[in-house]
């Protein structure tokens, strides 16, 4: 028997509206993004077709954000964590415990890949440090 859904498309949707909009009032993050986004619908729409496939299984996205991050300048363990702390400020408000535990622990391990790979891809010859050790 499938496993019930731990949260519902509305939900992935709320998240992620809510979630950029902080995104984009936040004096660090929301240049970066201001710089880099053109089009937010298309953006917005991204993101919920992201988040129902690694939350629901629904595989509608299908990019590939490492070379998304590796392309953006200055990124730092600073930024990376402020956008996880804007992201579990905002799934903290969503109500639903187990959408909110399992979309907090993607997130932060999904960061950690995307920080390692940003490493490696732009400065080479280091060893890549953990997103924590800053
Ligand atoms: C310092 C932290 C981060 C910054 C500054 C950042 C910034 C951005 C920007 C500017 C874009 C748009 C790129 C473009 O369209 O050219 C983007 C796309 C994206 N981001 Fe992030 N991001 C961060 C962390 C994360 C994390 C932790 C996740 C996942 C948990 C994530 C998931 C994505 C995805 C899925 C896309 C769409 C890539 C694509 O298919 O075009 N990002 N991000």
């Amino acid at each position: 028997m499938r496993t019930p859904d731990i949260c519902t498309e509305d939900e992935i949707r709320t998240l992620v509206h809510a979630f950029y909009a902080s995104i984009r009032s936040d004096a660090a993050l929301g240049p970066i993004f201001g710089a880099h986004v053109a089009d937010w619908d298309r953006h917005l729409a991204k993101m919920v077709d992201f988040w129902s496939s690694v939350l629901l299984g629904t595989a509608r996205y299908r990019g590939t954000p490492m070379p998304a991050h590796c392309a953006l300048p200055k990124l730092t363990p600073a930024l990376f964590q402020r956008w996880l702390a804007l992201f579990h400020a905002t799934t903290r408000t969503l109500g639903n415990a187990s959408m909110q535990a399992r979309a907090d622990e993607l997130a932060a391990r999904i960061a950690q890949s995307l920080w390692y790979g940003y490493q490696l891809f732009n400065v080479p010859g280091d060893m890549p440090a953990e997103l924590a050790a800053g």
